[in-house]
């Protein structure tokens, strides 16, 4: 059996989704799940973008011990030097290079010749040697590179010092067929390939990037990239899960394994998307809400007589367990202790009784409370932060024959209280309204989803929203039993990120990357 490495770029390709935006501290979280599900390396950001990214890889690189920690880069010695800095404390360091290879980027983009473009990049590559002992090398848009041009690429990364050679279909443009000849040729043709790893990077626009990326596999590739859940740029990257899957379910085709946690992926996925505020599918292969239910009766009648008739994965695999202890009011600290260890979180003291706390708080509103409600509020929360603003009361008024009004109060760090009252064209617009006349801050509301937690009428509701400052966005994430409440703690979230982004970045103004 072959291993495949699998490279997870969600903390950078994964981040330049529309509308995302991770702080360093949901950058770290979502670093130790991905140890916790055994990735081989994680890309965590671009250094050079901002030294609010550059010290968000510095943490990544110190806390992460299991994997190899991964910087991006152009080739240029100001990003090469501040990737460096940003990694030179990891236990095992890797800079990512590129340049793109393409005709079109070289004629319209970077301007340079063939022979500029080797250039560039072997010096850069050579350059960065001095500092790393991994190199890995992409030429941009190797996917509408001349496959010729492509080897003569590679075997300059080879000669000029490069362990990795990565061929991004950065546009999601080829078929797997392509995509695997392209391995296939330069198996055949590079002279000391053999020294190297070929890595594979798919991006989805035509919905081809997980099985462009087991073409490759199939080619030869030693190491795949790609994201949780398939965020990234545009329509996203080869989601891992469903590759770990399709080389854990066929084997027997394939020949070829990854070293994943499989039982980690559920809980990844939830985090991911929590943190990002990307919403799973319901469709989603392997990590959506309906990838393991049955709904014809004639399915539903195959599962009960043999589950193999229509489930190739069990839930099981990925971490799914099915509960068997439900808590309610009565329930105590001893079983909720147990199904928080069931459920795979690992809190301390302090954390546990928060959780207890807002458990049994919960518990009053609802008569079960279920293991989706536990990891609503355990991944919302736990420990109060000092934060700028803090929600205490809201009152609306609503009546379909009348205009909507909101009443908030809102105390800040500073013990300063902050009440407003405002009318709107619906309850959350007025409930928006009179936090934005009490706080005094001119943002704009770029997009509102809402989502239950549970089934059934008492069902939590989770809101998520993208609030824009000028060039600045956040997110921001608030759960409740009742949905206008959810909607104020969202924004106050989005509003408490935006103060804390503006105080860390203000110097350093932070667009997304441009890949130049
Ligand atoms: O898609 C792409 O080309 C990239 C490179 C930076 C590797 O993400
Ligand atoms: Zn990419």
């Amino acid at each position: 059996m072959r291993k495949i490495y699998i490279f997870d770029t969600t903390l950078r390709d994964g981040e330049q989704s529309p509308g995302v935006n991770l702080n360093t501290k949901e950058k770290l979280e979502i670093a130790h799940q991905l140890e916790r599900l055994g990735i081989d390396r994680m890309e965590a950001g671009f250094p050079a973008a901002s030294p609010g990214d550059l010290a968000a890889v510095n943490a990544v690189a110190r806390a992460v011990k299991h994997a190899t920690v991964v910087g991006l880069s152009r080739a240029r010695i100001p990003d090469i030097d501040a990737a460096y800095e940003a990694l030179k404390d990891a236990q095992d360091p890797c800079l990512h290079l590129f340049l793109a290879s393409s005709p079109i980027h070289r004629q319209y983009k970077l301007r340079m010749s063939k022979e500029e473009m080797l250039q560039t990049a072997e010096d850069a590559i050579k350059y960065a040697r001095k500092y790393f002992s991994k190199v890995e090398f992409s030429p941009e848009d190797a996917g509408r590179t001349e496959l010729d041009f492509l080897c003569q690429v590679t075997e300059m990364a080879i000669k000029a010092g490069a362990s990795v050679v990565n061929i991004p279909d950065t546009v999601g443009y080829l078929t797997p067929y392509e995509y695997g000849n392209i391995f296939k040729t330069l198996k055949e043709n590079v002279p000391g390939i053999e020294r190297i790893q070929l890595s594979a990077h798919c991006h989805d626009d035509l919905g081809m990037a997980t099985a462009n990326a087991l073409a490759a596999v199939l080619n030869g590739a030693d190491q795949i990239e790609g994201t949780i859940n398939g965020i990234g740029e545009r329509a996203g990257n080869t989601a891992i899960e469903e590759v770990a899957l399709a080389l854990e379910t066929r084997q027997d085709f394939f020949q070829a394994k990854t070293s994943l946690v499989l039982s980690e992926i559920a809980r990844t996925s939830r985090l991911v998307s929590k943190l990002t505020g990307m919403v799973v599918p319901g469709n989603k292969a392997i990590v959506g809400a309906n990838a393991f239910a049955h709904e014809s009766g004639i399915h539903q009648d195959g599962m009960l007589k043999e589950k193999t008739t229509y489930e190739i994965i069990s839930p099981e695999t990925i971490g799914l367990k099915e509960s068997t202890l439900v808590l309610g009011k009565h329930s105590g600290r001893h079983a909720f202790r147990e199904k928080l260890q069931d459920l795979g979180y690992e809190l301390d003291e302090e954390q546990v009784n928060a959780a207890f706390s807002k458990f049994k708080d919960l518990a009053d509103k609802k008569k079960e409370v279920s293991d989706e409600d536990i990891r609503a509020f355990i991944e919302e929360k736990l420990v109060e932060t000092e934060e700028e603003f803090k929600l205490e009361t809201i009152y609306v008024s609503y009546g379909n024959q009348s205009t909507p009004s909101a009443k908030v109060r809102i105390v800040t760090l500073q013990g300063e209280v902050l009440e407003q009252e405002a009318e709107g064209n619906g309850s959350v617009d007025a409930i928006y309204n009179a936090i934005d006349k009490a706080t005094g801050e001119d943002v704009v509301l770029s997009d509102y989803s809402i989502k239950s937690v549970t089934h059934g009428k008492d069902a939590q509701g989770e809101v998520h929203v993208v609030m824009n400052q000028h060039d600045v966005a956040v997110l921001g994430r608030g759960v409740s039993t009742d949905i206008l409440e959810a909607s104020a703690r969202a924004y106050i979230d989005a509003l408490n990120r935006l103060i804390e982004k503006r105080s860390s970045v203000s110097s350093t103004r932070r667009d997304k990357i441009s890949l130049i």
